[in-house]
């Protein structure tokens, strides 16, 4: 059975939804804007409490699909805390080496959800961008066979000793590397050749290499790692390993509800498969299917799939690297 331990955030999302929160083209920078007037009362009509931060959504695919899951990461002696926490017991994931904050407080995430399923995320981030090395130097990795490393707040000295860790141990490392951590592209870089699967979205990607396709992107990404991964929302996935290349559209047109967590899916889903043998074209399809599900859901975790879930065909192309 493959071990998977998934690090990064854990959160308190709080979805907001309703004719008051609604999305407009803003003439100026020709971008949709969600804007509230100064001193206005708005009226919400939804109000739903969900758990989310990357690595806990990535535990959650894990365990569904039936690898034993764990959850590293960092929060407060907050009631959020115990809620992400309980959470995760229910799902079978192990919690046992979540770290503690004293002071601070687990993260909150506040998702203003418009119509069409896109979002504004006011963010509290918390004990889950305090990372430090220390913490880090003693756990005890060994067990692991796989690392699922997603957003760490630019914690690189602490990405530093989880990444010593596991290349010491044999352990092989999938990373999902959050905003603060692609701020700094050339610590990133200096992480890279220790990972077996990079994962980033299209704009992601061209923060790291040059490239104006997925194709050319992943393709410039393989200088750094074994296998990369480059999604584009609805317009589909490019994932590469040297040998082969797939090309994947949309797993299905579903009305989008929430695209929370999605990323998440994605990649989480992708490892899921990958991690057990299967081929990046198999990982790749279910990635989507689980992405795809998620999107139709609200909340990062309601709509992961449980393992046995029967998937229908995609367009998928498969060509020689
Ligand atoms: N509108 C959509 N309809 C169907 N599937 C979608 C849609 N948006 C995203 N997905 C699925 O989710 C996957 C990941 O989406 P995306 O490329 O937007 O990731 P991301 O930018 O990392 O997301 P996040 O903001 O959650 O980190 C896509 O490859 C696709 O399979
Ligand atoms: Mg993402």
């Amino acid at each position: 059975m493959v071990i998977i331990c998934a690090l990064g955030a854990a959160s308190q999302d709080v979805f907001l939804s309703g004719k008051g929160i609604s999305s407009q083209l803003d003439a100026s920078s020709n971008e949709y804007v969600e804007e509230f007037k100064l001193g206005a009362k708005l009226n919400v009509e939804h109000v739903l409490f969900a758990t989310g931060g990357g690595a806990t959504n990535a535990a959650v695919t894990f365990s569904r699909q039936g690898l034993e899951a764990s959850f590293i990461g960092r929060v407060g002696k907050d009631i959020a805390g115990h809620g992400v926490l309980s959470e995760l017991d229910k799902e079978h994931v192990d919690t046992s080496k979540t770290i503690y904050d004293e002071v601070l407080g687990t993260q909150y995430s506040t998702i203003l959800v418009t119509e069409s399923g896109e979002r504004t995320i006011l963010v509290y981030r918390g004990a889950a961008q305090a990372h430090t090395a220390k913490e880090y130097e003693e756990i005890d990795f060994k067990s692991y066979g796989w690392l699922y490393v997603s957003s760490f707040g630019g914690a690189y000295e602490a990405l530093d000793i989880i990444f010593d860790h596991a290349k010491k141990s044999g352990i092989k490392i999938a990373f999902n590397p959050g905003q603060a951590e692609l701020d700094q592209p050339e610590l990133l870089k200096g992480l890279l050749e220790d990972v077996e699967v990079l994962l980033l979205n299209k704009d992601e990607a061209a923060l790291v290499v040059e490239g104006s396709s997925s194709e050319e992107l992943a393709h410039h990404l393989l200088h750094y790692v074994p296998v990369a991964v480059v999604s584009d929302g609805p317009n589909g996935v490019v994932a590469t390993d040297g040998k082969t290349i797939i090309e994947a559209g949309m797993y299905e047109d579903v009305p989008v509800i929430d695209r929370t967590g999605a990323g998440d899916a994605f990649g989480s889903g992708f490892v899921s498969q990958y991690a057990q043998g299967k081929s990046i074209k198999e990982a790749v399809v279910f990635g989507s299917a689980n992405s795809t599900s998620v999107v139709t859901k609200f909340g990062a975790k309601e709509g992961i799939l449980h393992q046995g879930t029967v998937l229908h065909d995609m367009p998928v192309k498969e060509r020689e690297f």
